[in-house]
């Protein structure tokens, strides 16, 4: 057992005044309305069409209606004494065809929302890119065109100047690893490709816009504390033998060091080797056009991962081993509850000398909440974000420069390729009625935060 704060003595004040709470929330899973008020197809909304990407059939076609009902939403954040509240714009509600024409009717929608935080006293904290991309620009080649830095950095360029007055706190993007990974190699998220030739120009795009987004930003908007996202699982070998504790450490590099690494000027990690061959995609001069000192870096953590050496799998020579078959406890996801991983990851990202700033801008867990007499009483939940907390606080303990924590998420919502089952709300959704009952550990977030 890794050393904690016991739960009991878990208190807000222990992280500091300074230190930021907030909750993270997505466009794509929370707000349904695709087609409302002239907002454009995202790659999500084709992909969710084609039959066996999502479990179940699961559309984001109404998820949990925060298109109509944010105000209701942003109220509940007030209740539970959230200050801080992450949201992302969805790019095809801003501009229907990713590039050139901008829909104020969308322009309009985000402001309401900014305007409405402001008014109950809560700081708007904006991801420019959470996945949705629009399906026109997709339909151009998506993230694998180096057209993208310029189409994004027109979107970027809108969301500053039309939000920039109000909003103090920007994400450029969230968890590249996964938008590329998943859609762009894997396929099982959208838009589904597939194949080493997709991957590797998605990855340096992504790094061009992010590192573009964060200068865009800090020239229009000098005052903005200007961030990005990155998913990280905390990596350990399966055995102390050479080749798992080497496999181990190449999964390391493709899951946590690619992005933090490249946008810190390191250039792409050498331990995967055919990482190599981004250098295909790369222009002269690419190298300082992929850097940009962001103010802080928004680490999202949610388990670790047990690596071992593989040599059948192409270009990593890895694989995890399912928390399922290691006999330890996991969420609905699959994933295993490990709170040091928090920790870990922290440690991992607070070595970079080019992370100013930490902020653990996801974490949560899904479980299989059941309503009894309107109560829902997620105690698994609840240990789980206590427990993670405590290892946020240890670190911060040793030094560590992590500032914030914004838990993942508010209300149940439409989670990817697994649709509705998992739930990670702090709020349960009846998905037929829509009625929202704040479960057990919305309380105590709410209480912890008062
Ligand atoms: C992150 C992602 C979120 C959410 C969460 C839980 O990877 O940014 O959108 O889905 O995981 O799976």
């Amino acid at each position: 057992m890794e050393p904690g704060i016991e739960n009991y003595k878990l208190n807000k004040d222990l992280f500091g005044d300074d230190f930021v709470w907030g909750i993270s929330t997505a466009a794509p899973q929370i707000e349904g309305s695709c087609d409302s008020d002239g907002r454009g197809k995202s790659v999500w909304d084709v992909f969710t069409e084609i039959k066996g990407k999502v479990l179940n059939g699961d559309k984001p076609t109404t998820t949990c209606d925060f298109y109509n009902r944010y105000r209701d939403d942003i109220t509940l954040v007030k209740q539970l004494n959230i200050p801080n509240f992450r949201f992302s714009i969805a790019w095809p509600r801003i501009m229907p065809s990713g590039t050139g024409n901008v829909n104020q009717a969308g322009i309009d929608y985000y402001n309401q929302i900014i305007n409405y935080c402001l008014e109950l006293g809560i700081e708007p904290w904006v991801t420019i890119y959470h996945w949705d991309l629009p399906y026109a620009l997709e339909q151009k080649g998506g993230w694998t065109n180096r057209e993208i830095v310029n189409w994004f950095g027109n979107y970027v360029r809108v969301c500053a100047d039309n939000f920039g007055d109000r909003v103090k706190h920007w994400m450029v993007m969230n968890e590249p690893a996964v938008f590329t990974g998943a859609g762009y190699f894997l396929g099982i998220h959208a838009p589904g490709r597939t194949g080493i030739k997709n991957f590797l120009p998605a990855i340096h795009h992504s790094v061009l816009c992010m590192a573009a987004g964060g200068k865009i930003l800090r020239e229009r908007l000098p005052d903005a504390e200007i961030g990005t996202t990155f998913s990280c699982s905390y990596i350990e070998p399966y055995s102390e033998k050479d080749k798992d504790v080497a496999a181990a450490k190449r999964a390391d590099a493709m899951i946590n060091r690619l992005f933090i690494e490249a946008v810190s000027g390191m250039g792409y990690p050498d331990d995967v080797s055919v990482f190599k061959e981004i250098e295909n995609y790369m222009l002269p001069g690419d190298e300082k056009l992929m850097a940009f000192d962001f103010d802080f870096i928004g680490i999202q953590n949610y388990t670790r991962e047990i690596v071992k050496s593989a040599f059948w799998v192409p270009y990593i020579g890895a694989k995890l081993v399912k928390a399922e078959d290691r006999n330890v406890p996991i969420t609905s996801m699959k994933w295993e509850v490990h709170a040091p991983a928090i920790y870990h990851a922290i440690k991992q990202f607070n070595a970079y000398p080019q992370v100013k700033k930490i902020i653990i801008t996801e974490n949560g867990a899904a479980f299989p909440d059941v309503v009894i007499n309107e109560v829902v009483n997620d105690t698994e939940r609840l240990t789980y974000l206590q427990d993670h907390l405590s290892q946020v606080l240890r670190a911060k303990n040793e030094g560590c420069k992590v500032a914030g924590y914004f838990v993942w998420t508010l209300t149940d919502n439409f989670e990817w390729a697994e649709g509705y089952h998992p739930r990670f709300g702090l709020i349960y959704i009846d998905f037929s009625t829509q009625q929202r009952i704040i479960k057990a550990s919305g309380h105590w977030y709410g209480d912890f935060l008062k």
